[in-house]
């Protein structure tokens, strides 16, 4: 038997930092454990892997035992014997194993396999980042910050998701951290002076969340504001996650935005007229999560990164029918969208060899777990959104800052010059 052989396969019920239930999945070899947490979003797309649930009484229904379950009573002896090393393996046996009238769930499927991950970096003695890698794993992503929150994720009023500022001054993740603290340090004081200390408050992944305001622009607005007193004019781009099918009606096809009813088309002249104004470098779903043809139509006519989030759900399938269409040209990257760490890494490659970017993603819903610092540096992807605040967070940031130390002159940060989204 080899050393990385897999010996046992154990899953709890946690909490995630929404106090929600969650898996943590663990996988024993000889060489070495691997544990991974599962996330999970609130804004999910219609086109994702099946979280499963119990559906009964506890945690109204939210909880994972029937997950749990899934994953000692049917994939741990299925894997048991294999090479924690051999991921691919693994994971098509997961695939075989899911049967579609009697789901395993992805979110079971989603920990096995990072936990699989981890027990093959422990039982190798890599960091999990040159485990996946390779020797040429230096790339240090550039992190985009969520300052000010909207849609599903806070209780404001804003229709956008996410408004995001991205530090494309920055050369280093330490030095991107620092200033887009001080510069979120700096957004509190203007937005506690102008909207109320409730603005203070922060949404799901540790963003403002101003009272009152529901304009996008003014959203904007604060943000330029809170960079230039920090005196980093130049030094920040901003980017959101529009996350537009929160607020599209498909009865109609039209978007309720701003107290109007918008044609697709509108939309789109919406954001024409937003990049003019402002130092817009990325949009996430700026449309329907369906609607390929308009999301096409805005790649072609605007020069900023166009991110597939629900559109793509990190599914090979859908990002192959996004590249023939010409539909956005980055691809968010979320493992439990999908599934299996092999079909995600196979999305992540489909995306770079057509010339896509990849940006790596957290969920709304984690915990303080960092396989994902870890994972966007082994995949080369040079860009991360991870939040702001919060614990689930800030860690993922501290794993970065500690990566980045350990590669020392070996670390280059951010995406590739001669990408899609050039900083
Ligand atoms: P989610 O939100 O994790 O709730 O899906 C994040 C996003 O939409 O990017
Ligand atoms: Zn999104």
């Amino acid at each position: 038997m080899s050393t990385a052989s897999i010996e046992a396969v154990d899953a709890r019920e946690i909490l995630d930092n929404r106090l929600e239930p969650t898996l943590r999945v663990t996988v024993e070899t000889p060489a070495g454990t691997g544990q991974a947490d599962v996330p999970r979003g609130r804004s999910r797309g219609d086109h994702e892997a099946l979280d499963l649930r119990d559906g009964d009484d506890r945690y109204r229904g939210r909880g994972v035992r029937c997950a749990v379950a899934n994953v000692e009573e049917r994939i741990a002896p299925a894997l048991v014997g294999r090479d924690a090393t051999a991921q691919r393996s693994v994971d098509a046996c997961l695939t075989d194993l899911n049967d579609p009238d009697d789901p395993l769930g992805g979110n079971a499927i989603t920990g096995v396999s990072l936990a699989v991950l981890r027990a093959g970096a422990a039982a190798t003695d890599q960091p999990l980042y040159r485990y996946l890698g390779g020797a040429d794993a230096h790339v240090i992503p550039l992190p985009f910050f969520d300052l000010i929150e909207g849609g599903e994720l806070a209780g404001g009023g804003l229709p956008f998701q996410e408004h995001q500022v991205v530090p494309v001054g920055a050369d280093s993740v330490a030095e991107a951290v620092r200033m887009a603290a001080e510069v979120y340090y700096e957004l509190g004081d203007i937005v506690r002076a102008e909207y109320g200390e409730a603005s203070l408050n922060v949404g799901a992944e540790g963003g403002y969340v101003p009272t009152g305001v529901d304009d996008p622009r003014t959203a904007f607005d604060l943000e330029l504001r809170a960079v230039e007193a920090c005196g980093y004019d130049g030094e920040f781009a901003l980017a959101a996650d529009v996350a537009a099918s929160q607020f599209y009606d498909a009865e109609t096809g039209t978007y309720a935005l701003l107290g109007e009813r918008l044609s697709p088309g509108e939309l789109l002249g919406f954001y024409e007229n937003l990049a003019d104004a402002y130092p817009l470098v990325s949009l996430e779903d700026p449309f329907d999560q369906d609607d390929f043809a308009t999301t096409a139509d805005l790649t072609d006519r605007l020069d900023v990164q166009v991110v597939g989030d629900d559109l793509f759900a990190t599914t090979p399938a859908r990002l192959r029918r996004g590249i023939d269409h010409g539909a956005g040209n980055a691809l968010l990257w979320k493992v439990n969208q999908v599934g299996t760490v092999t079909d995600a890494v196979e999305a992540a490659r489909l995306a770079t060899r057509n010339g896509y970017a990849v940006q790596v993603s957290e969920r709304s819903g984690q915990t303080p777990d960092t396989w994902l610092a870890d994972l966007a540096v082994g995949l080369d992807a040079g860009q991360i959104k991870t939040g702001v605040t919060r614990g689930e967070r800030t860690e993922q940031y501290n794993r970065l800052l500690e990566i980045e130390a350990e590669l020392g002159d070996a670390a280059t940060f951010g995406p590739p010059a001669d990408g899609v989204f050039d900083p």
